[in-house]
Formats: structure tokens, C-alpha cells, sequence
């Protein structure tokens, strides 16, 4: 039966990168015989300026119905002094990840060995570098309640949100974690404030309780702050780190430069049953928008992560990374990786290169 792939392009450099991660799945699809058949629909700021808002209806329906989800990115000075903050194009995303469920975000950061010398650090802290970041993507203080800017006693404008987490979003994620570093170096590390914050103190709580049925992983915890610290100090001690919403958001930017670029790492947010959304850690870099500039390899790489995870395409996922690895050995760079010596290519050109390694 055939399977469907739902291609959400959204803003800035969403459409050029996405247009060379379709290129890639099209090709794969027939190479693999894998029977994919492809909707495209409108999200971000590009879903405001056509139907008013960044999530219309139709799009949910169609991310509801689908097989899995390939998003570009979303957001842009355009639309960021919209005062609704529901009218934002990062309300499309976090809507479709919400109302999916997709509460699993797998941000794994790994440093080609072409690119050491592309990170802002030694190449001897980050050489071999392989950690994965599990992030809480459905709750935490991104959707906490109640939450808005007010006005208090005196006419003073207030701004709050609420960082909240029951026990049974923090097992759930937990879980997932766990499952993840069974399969890899059998270490997590949970990143919390507990000595802060009484959500993150239950947090820990809840991950020595899981840890019970995987004695098998080491679990430590670390603070925030100082998981920040240790991933630009020695990154090299993580394998796979679990976090909720917002710590992870920041901590993956930071795991992403280890890398080189944030340009490379893509991501695969999950539901329950595996079902997912697949899309570049980057923003919409608008920027750079327009320019033939951007790296696409995030998002060929978002692809090979949506065939190994919710297409059941192992083998087609294999052939992706290795494409991507045989380009990098070709001392092909987009702007974001270009070091001396290399060879600078356009968004296009490193399109046509994945292909054309996939073919040869
Ligand atoms: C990410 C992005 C999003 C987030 C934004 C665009 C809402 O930064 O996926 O990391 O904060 O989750
Ligand atoms: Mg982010």
C-alpha cells in the first residue's frame, strides 16, 4: 500500500532546501520501489499571507492523514511584529507538533570527519563527536498554561509563562530516552535545574524511577548551566542527553556548531506509535533566503532519519548518509561548511551532488 509524505516547505529557506530533500526522497522512492506518494501544503508565514493564519485547517488535516511529515522551516522579519501572537508563523509549527503529539524531538549531533575543521572548536575535542539529544517537544513552558503579557497594579506590564510537567509526560519522554541510549553507548545524562525549579526537581525524580527498568543505562543529571558549559568543554563525555522543551531547544543549538554547522543536523520529532515530522534543526534563515546559499544537507539528512523511523527504509536511509558523506569526501561545501581548499557550491549544486553520488 502506498504511503504518504506530506512536504511542508514553509518560509525563508524552507522551499530551496526542501526542494533538494524531494529531489532525494523521489529518487530513493523509485530506486527502493518504496511507493511514496507526495501532498504539499502551506505552513508558517507562508500559510499567513495565503489563508490568514499559519496552521489552516487543511494543512493539519493533511499532517494528521499522512504517513510522515518533511518540514523546510518556518518564521521571518516579515511577520514578527504581528502583536497576535497566534498569527506568528511559529505558532504553524508548534501547532502541527502539538496537535499530532509529536512530543519525542531526536536531535542527534555528529561530526562528519570531513568537517573538523569547520567546528569552532579543536578538532581533538569534537573528532568522532556522536550525541544525541532527546527533546520534550509538546509540554514544558512552551505550552504551559496560563501564560500571556498582562497588566498589574500600577499600569506595569507583566509578561509570564508557566513551566509545568505531570509525571507521566516526563516518563513518556523518559522512555524514549532510555530506549535510545540502550541501542547506542548505554549512557544518558538528564539535564535539569533542580536546584531551581520544582518541576525539573520532579523531572529527576521520575528518570531515577524509569532508569529502574534499564539497568542496563548509566543515568546521570546534570544541571542546565553546566551542560551548557560541558558540551563546548568536552562534548565527548555525552551520548545521549534528555531534557524538556526549552533546555533542549537551546542545548541542540549548541551540540549543532560542535558540528561544524548547524547547517548538517537534522531532526525527527515522534509520536506513540513512531509516526513523525522530520525537518532541519536550522531556522528559516531569511537572511540568506533566496540566494542558492543554504546548506540542504539537514534536510537530505531529516529524510534518511524519516525512512529508518516512520517509512520502514533502513536500507534507503543508509544509502542517504553515505551520498552525504561521499559529497563531503568530494570537498564539496555550501557556505556554512566552507573551509580552505574546498569547493564552494550552491543549495543546488549540493542537491545535485547527493543525487548523483545516490546514483553512482
Ligand atoms: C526549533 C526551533 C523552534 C523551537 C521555533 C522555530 C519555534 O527553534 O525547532 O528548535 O523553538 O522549537
Ligand atoms: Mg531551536
Amino acid at each position: 500500500m502506498s504511503k504518504n509524505v506530506l512536504i511542508l516547505p514553509g518560509d525563508g529557506i524552507g522551499p530551496e532546501i526542501v526542494t533538494q530533500a524531494k529531489r532525494v526522497l523521489e529518487l530513493v522512492n523509485s530506486q527502493f520501489s518504496l511507493d511514496l506518494e507526495f501532498t504539499e501544503a502551506l505552513v508558517g508565514g507562508a500559510a499567513i499571507d495565503a489563508d490568514g493564519v499559519p496552521l489552516p485547517a487543511s494543512t493539519l488535516e493533511a499532517a494528521q492523514k499522512a504517513d510522515a511529515i518533511l518540514l523546510g522551516a518556518v518564521g521571518g522579519p516579515k511577520w514578527d511584529t504581528n502583536p497576535d501572537f497566534q498569527i506568528r508563523p511559529e505558532k504553524g509549527l508548534l501547532g502541527i507538533r502539538s496537535n499530532l503529539g509529536l512530543f519525542g524531538n531526536l536531535r542527534p549531533a555528529i561530526l562528519y570527519p570531513q568537517l573538523a575543521h569547520a567546528s569552532s572548536l579543536k578538532p581533538e575535542i569534537v573528532s568522532g563527536l556522536d550525541i544525541l539529544i532527546v527533546r520534550e517537544l509538546t509540554g514544558g513552558i512552551y505550552f504551559g498554561q496560563p501564560r500571556g503579557i498582562r497588566v498589574k497594579e500600577g499600569g506595569i506590564r507583566e509578561g509570564f509563562n508557566t513551566y509545568v510537567y505531570d509525571e507521566n509526560e516526563i516518563r513518556r519522554i523518559g522512555r524514549v530516552a532510555f530506549e535510545a541510549a540502550r541501542q547506542r553507548g548505554k549512557k544518558l545524562c538528564s539535564v535539569d535545574k533542580a536546584n531551581v525549579l520544582e518541576v525539573t526537581v520532579l523531572w529527576r525524580e521520575i528518570m531515577e524511577e524509569v532508569a529502574k527498568d534499564y539497568p542496563d543505562v548509566e543515568l546521570s543529571h546534570m544541571y542546565v548551566d553546566n551542560a551548557a558549559m560541558q558540551l563546548v568543554r568536552a562534548p565527548k563525555q555525552f551520548d545521549v542527553m534528555v531534557t524538556g522543551n526549552m533546555f533542549g531547544d537551546i542545548l541542540s543549538d549548541a551540540a549543532a556548531m560542535l558540528t561544524g554547522s548547524i547547517g548538517m543536523l537534522p531532526s525527527a520529532s515522534l509520536d506513540v506509535n513512531g509516526k513523525g515530522m522530520y525537518e532541519p534543526c536550522h531556522g528559516s534563515a531569511p537572511d540568506i533566503a533566496g540566494q542558492g546559499k543554504a546548506n540542504p544537507l539537514a534536510t537530505i539528512l531529516s529524510v534518511a532519519m524519516m525512512l529508518r523511523y516512520s517509512l520502514d527504509a533502513g536500507e534507503a536511509a543508509d544509502k542517504i548518509e553515505a551520498a552525504v558523506s561521499q559529497v563531503l569526501d568530494q570537498n564539496l561545501r555550501t557556505a556554512d561548511i566552507m573551509s580552505e581548499g574546498m569547493t564552494a557550491v550552491s543549495t543546488s549544486q549540493m542537491g545535485d551532488a547527493v543525487v548523483a553520488a545516490l546514483k553512482g
